[in-house]
Formats: structure tokens, sequence, C-alpha cells
């Protein structure tokens, strides 16, 4: 699917929530796509075979609409605790829970990893979901991912990772309110404005921000054969591990 017939789509399924995350934060709506262009890449390697796919914090639905574009040829389980959010994909993405392609659970993560069995899932998907989670809960988390991906299977991961030098770190921070303040005074949303800056402090606490050399080396650690972060834009990054 060529970019422009992409957005078009994004714009009609996802509606408004999809233009206003745009307009904040342009990185995070193209992040979907490139976690969609990953599972794609997989889907085509695997073209015989129905991929499972988990989708953590499936929010309303960007990602995982991105998921489902990128090959007919998969199931998607996706997954999150705030029903408020989720019922928000429910609506916008009717027609695959229609197909029999999506499925919800509207659950904790860790939860749901951990009653899953091992060796069940090809891809385990997510976008700006892990960085939201403590470092303690996210190293669980990582353990049961692996557990849980079949020999072979990818975590794709577009979310916030930190450089690794700090003092440009919260250059890039600051230059991102920067940006929060243009973008959302210019439309007159405070509201937002407030909540995204309230948000970006917990985002930038010590016990969640994720370090790239550190969140590399604890995929690695974790047993991942080979661990990739590219797409680094800002503090915005893709990393594909495979099993
Ligand atoms: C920022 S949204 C991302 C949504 C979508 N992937 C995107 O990129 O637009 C993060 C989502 O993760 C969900 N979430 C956060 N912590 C979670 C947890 N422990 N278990 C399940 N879902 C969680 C939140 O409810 C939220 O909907």
């Amino acid at each position: 699917m060529q970019d422009t017939q992409l957005e078009a789509m994004f714009s009609g399924v996802i509606g408004q929530e999809y233009d206003t995350l745009k307009l904040i934060c342009p990185l995070a709506a193209k992040m979907s796509q490139l976690v969609g262009a990953s599972v794609a890449q997989y889907a085509q390697v695997k073209a015989e075979q129905t991929l499972n796919v988990l989708e953590l914090g499936g929010g309303t639905g960007i990602t995982t609409l991105a998921i489902l574009l990128a090959s007919e040829n998969l199931k998607v389980l996706s997954v999150d605790s705030e029903p408020t959010m989720q019922n928000q994909a429910k609506q916008n993405l009717q027609t695959w829970v229609t197909q029999g392609r999506l499925h919800f659970a509207a659950e904790d993560a860790l939860a749901v990893l951990k009653r899953t069995a091992s060796a069940s899932v090809d891809i385990i998907a997510s976008a700006y979901t892990v960085h939201n989670f403590l470092d303690s809960y996210r190293a669980q988390v990582i353990q049961e991912i692996f557990r849980v991906l079949k020999p072979g299977g990818q975590f794709i991961n577009g979310d916030r990772y930190g450089l690794d030098d700090i003092s440009a770190h919260t250059r890039t921070i600051q230059h991102e309110v920067s940006g929060y303040f243009k973008a959302l005074i210019a439309v007159d949303k405070l509201d937002v404005l407030e909540h995204w800056i309230v948000h970006l402090f917990s985002d930038e606490s010590e016990n969640h921000v994720m370090r790239e050399t550190f969140s590399l080396q604890q995929l690695q650690q974790t047993g991942f054969k080979q661990v990739n972060l590219t797409h680094r834009c800002e503090v915005n990054a893709l990393v594909v591990a495979i099993k």
C-alpha cells in the first residue's frame, strides 16, 4: 500500500484520534506504520502460514490497524488494560472483528502473557506501550515475551528509547516539549497540552525511561538471538528482537 493510501486509511478508520496524534507527535503516528512494515516483512517470509500476533497496548487501534493491514495471513489478539481506549479500537476496527481476524482482551499485558502457552506466538507487536511500564514490571514482561514466542518469532516494538547520552537526551526532550506547546496552543487544546506534559514526567522518570543500550542488552540477556534498533528519530525508535 502507498504511503498516501495508508494515510487516508488511518484517517478514515481511526478518525480524529489519529489526526490529533499526528499533530502532537507525527513520529508516533509513523511508528505504528513502521511496526506494520516489520510485521509485513515477517509475514512475507512465512507466506504459507497464518501468523498469531499478540499486540500489547492496542489503545485506540492505530497500531492494531497497521498490523492488520500488514498481511491477510495473520490473526491479532489486542490487549489493553484500559477499556475506554480499547472500546474505541473495537468501534474503529469492527470490520476485522467480523472477519474473525481480530480479538480483544481487556486485561493487563503481563497477566495475558503469563497465561499464554510457551512457544505459541509468532509475533509480539507493540507501539508506545512498553515505555509506560515500571522497569521491574517491564523486566517480567520481557521474560514472558521471550517464553511465549516461537523460536524465530519476533518482538517488534516501536517506542520511546532514551538516548544513552543523557545531555543529548535532555535537549531532545526540551525540543519535544516546545513542539507540544507550538502545536497545541495553535489549535487551542490546552487540556491536551496539560495531559501530555504531566504524562511526560512519568515517561522521563528514572524507573520508566528505557535507555537504548540497557534495553538492547536486556533483550540479549533474556536470550534473543538478534536485536536491532533502527529508524531512530529523536527519542523514538523501532526495536526488532528475534528469538
Ligand atoms: C500510548 S497507548 C499506545 C496505543 C497505540 N499502540 C499507539 O501507538 O497509538 C498505550 C496503551 O497501553 C495501554 N497499557 C499501558 N499499560 C498496560 C498494561 N500493563 N497492560 C495492558 N495495557 C497497557 C494503555 O491503556 C494504552 O492504551
